[in-house]
C-alpha cells in the first residue's frame, strides 16, 4: 500500500520518568532542536501527567505535540486517582497513549477498556495511539497475528471509517520493549502490513491507507532508519531512547 500520503509520527513515551524540571529540561532542548527538521515528520512527547501543565506552556509554539499516557473513560465522577480525556484536552493534549502493555500487564487494562478510553479520547477531541503488541510466550506459539487481531478489532469497536483513518496504532510486541531486543525489520514489517489488511477488511482500503502504524520496542537511533524505512511503518513510539534528547532527535532525523 502506497506510504506517500501518510506523514510519520515519532513518539516519546516518558513512561514514569522525568519530574517536572527535568521534563522542562528535556523539551527545551527538544523544541530548539526539532524546529530544522521541518514539518516532513510528527514529534509527540508524552510526559508524565503531572508535567502536562508545564510542557505545554514550554512547548507553545513549537512544533511538538503532546500526548498523555492513559485516561479514564468517564468525563468525571468518583474514581480516586484517575485523570480523565476532557481534563487532558484542556492541557494541550493532541493524542492519548491507550492500551500499553505495561497497562494491560500490570494495570488490568483489556480489549474492552481500552475500547471504552479509545471513545473518551475521541469524544474530547483527541487522538488515541492504540497499542497492540504479542507477548514471547504468544510469538513462540505462532499466535501474533491471532493475538494482534483480536486487539485490533477490540479497540476498534464502534467506531467508523472517518475516526479510524486519522487514528494511530502501535505495534509493539511485549518481547521487545525496554529489553534491547527489537524485532526484525522482516517482522515488524510482516505484522504492520497484516494490521493494515484487517483494517482493509474492517473498513476499507482507503481508511487502511490513512491509518498510520508505528512501531515500539527498543527503538534507538541505530535501528530506526531501517524500521521507519520498512513500507507499512508509519513512525516510532520510542521508550527508553525518548529521555534523551539526542537519541530522540536522532531517531525523529531517521524517519524525515
Ligand atoms: P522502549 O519502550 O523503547 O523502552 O522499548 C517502548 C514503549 O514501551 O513504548
Amino acid at each position: 500500500m502506497a506510504t506517500g500520503a501518510r506523514r510519520k509520527i515519532v513518539a516519546g513515551n516518558w513512561k514514569m520518568n522525568k519530574t517536572v524540571p527535568e521534563a522542562l529540561a528535556l523539551v527545551r532542548e527538544l523544541r530548539a532542536q526539532v524546529a530544522p527538521l521541518g514539518d516532513k515528520v510528527e514529534v509527540v512527547v508524552a510526559p508524565p501527567f503531572v508535567a502536562l501543565q508545564a510542557v505545554h506552556v514550554a512547548l507553545e509554539g513549537a512544533p511538538l505535540q503532546l500526548a498523555a499516557q492513559n485516561c479514564h473513560w468517564e468525563a468525571s465522577g468518583a474514581f480516586t486517582g484517575e485523570v480523565s480525556a476532557p481534563m487532558l484536552a484542556e492541557l494541550g493534549c493532541a493524542y492519548v497513549i491507550v492500551g500499553h502493555s505495561e497497562r494491560r500487564q500490570f494495570f488490568g487494562e483489556t480489549d474492552e477498556t481500552v475500547n471504552k478510553r479509545a471513545h473518551a479520547v475521541k469524544k474530547a477531541g483527541m487522538t488515541p495511539i492504540l497499542c497492540v503488541g504479542e507477548t514471547l510466550a504468544e510469538r513462540e506459539a505462532n499466535r501474533t497475528l491471532e493475538v494482534v487481531e483480536r486487539q485490533v478489532r477490540g479497540a476498534l469497536v464502534g467506531f467508523e471509517a472517518a475516526d479510524v483513518a486519522k487514528f494511530v496504532l502501535a505495534y509493539e510486541p511485549v518481547w521487545a520493549i525496554g529489553t534491547g531486543r527489537t524485532a526484525t525489520t522482516a517482522q515488524a514489517q510482516e505484522v504492520h502490513a497484516a494490521i493494515r489488511g484487517l483494517v482493509a477488511r474492517l473498513y476499507d482500503g482507503e481508511t487502511a491507507g490513512r491509518v498510520r502504524i508505528q512501531y515500539g520496542g527498543s527503538v534507538k537511533p541505530d535501528n530506526a532508519a531501517e524500521l521507519l524505512g520498512q513500507p507499512d511503518v508509519d513512525g516510532a513510539l520510542v521508550g527508553g531512547a525518548s529521555l534523551k534528547a539526542g537519541d530522540f532527535l536522532a531517531i525523529v532525523k531517521s524517519a524525515g
